[in-house]
């Protein structure tokens, strides 16, 4: 694998393309905002500026990732990778364009894979010419530090892109985990009612998000599910519970709440917009 282009330089795609960078991949970020661009070049240089003052990057290795990464405003620039991650906005159709104009630009042996967290891999190969190169690989946030990354065939992928995948993956030191086209794949799936549930006690009065994350996290969790929700971003996952839902046909297990779409409608997004149930301007 000698590039990698990834499409969307936001949380995800910029810390794929690190990940990339880092395990010595020429990489192409693309994203069709300049400001998310701009955002993406100076939040690398502060992760490896970081990471060299901990010293856990030399000088010279954390100026070899940079010099690795190429952002362009050009789709036109992906035209020679061996493989391209998709990492935009979770929305059906605009995925389905994206890989359609991506399709031609590259040549026949690039593998196309989809980083979303909850839409069909199938539906998003259907856009395709040559569906056996469309695959998942759902990476976690923050990508450069969550070890697992999802590995997701469609019905219509070449089988042994699996086993190409997992062993990149391994490569660059992720822990891969294979999973059937099902909406949410394995961790969003089983993670939904520890969101929903969490809201829903907020919801009943019950306790408060400060209250509940505290409770989780003293049982071992990392983090709470509202901590977490403001982390991953409103949009993000108000998005992936409503595909979820509704992929499962209404199935009420998976039903989103009204407050995290109130969240939403009002630009609340978490961290990234500076509060979502807590305030990060504090
Ligand atoms: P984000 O909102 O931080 O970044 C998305 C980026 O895509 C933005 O910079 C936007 O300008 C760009 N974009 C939107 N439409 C585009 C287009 N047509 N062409 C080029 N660029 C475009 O979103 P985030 O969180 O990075 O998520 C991206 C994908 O990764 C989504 O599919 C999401 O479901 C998935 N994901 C998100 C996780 C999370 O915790 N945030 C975890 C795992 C997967």
């Amino acid at each position: 694998m000698n590039k990698v282009s990834v499409i969307g330089s936001g949380a995800m795609g910029t810390g794929i393309a690190q990940i990339a960078a880092t395990n010595g991949v020429e990489v192409t970020l693309y994203d069709n905002n300049e400001d998310a661009l701009n955002r993406a070049g100076s939040r690398l240089e502060k992760i490896m500026n970081r990471l060299v003052e901990k010293g856990r990057l030399s000088e010279e290795d954390a100026t070899g990732i940079l010099s690795r990464v190429e952002l362009t405003p050009d789709l036109g620039r992906v035209e020679d990778s061996d493989m391209v991650v998709e990492a935009i906005v979770e929305n059906l159709d605009i995925k389905k364009q994206v890989f359609r104009k991506i399709e031609n630009l590259v040549s026949d042996h690039c593998i196309l894979a989809s980083n979303t967290s909850s839409l069909s891999i199938a539906s998003i190969a259907s856009a395709c010419e040559k569906r056996e190169r469309v695959i998942g690989l759902h990476f976690f946030n923050p990508a450069p530090l969550m070890p697992l990354v999802e590995i997701i065939p469609a019905i219509t992928t070449n089988p042994e892109l699996v086993d190409t995948l997992r062993q990149l993956m391994l490569d660059w030191g992720k822990s891969p985990a294979v999973a059937k086209d099902t909406p949410g794949f394995i961790v969003n799936r089983v993670a939904r009612p520890f969101y929903s549930e969490a809201i829903r006690m907020y919801e009943e009065g019950i306790a408060e998000p400060e209250t509940i994350d505290h409770a989780m996290k003293e049982l071992g969790f990392r983090m709470g599910p509202f901590e977490l929700m403001d982390f991953i971003g409103h949009d993000v996952n108000y998005t992936v519970t409503e595909t979820v839902f509704k992929e499962f046909y209404f199935d009420p297990r998976y039903r989103p709440s009204f407050t995290q779409k109130r969240l939403v409608e009002a630009g609340l997004l978490g961290r990234k917009s500076g509060r979502g149930f807590y305030n990060y301007a504090e």
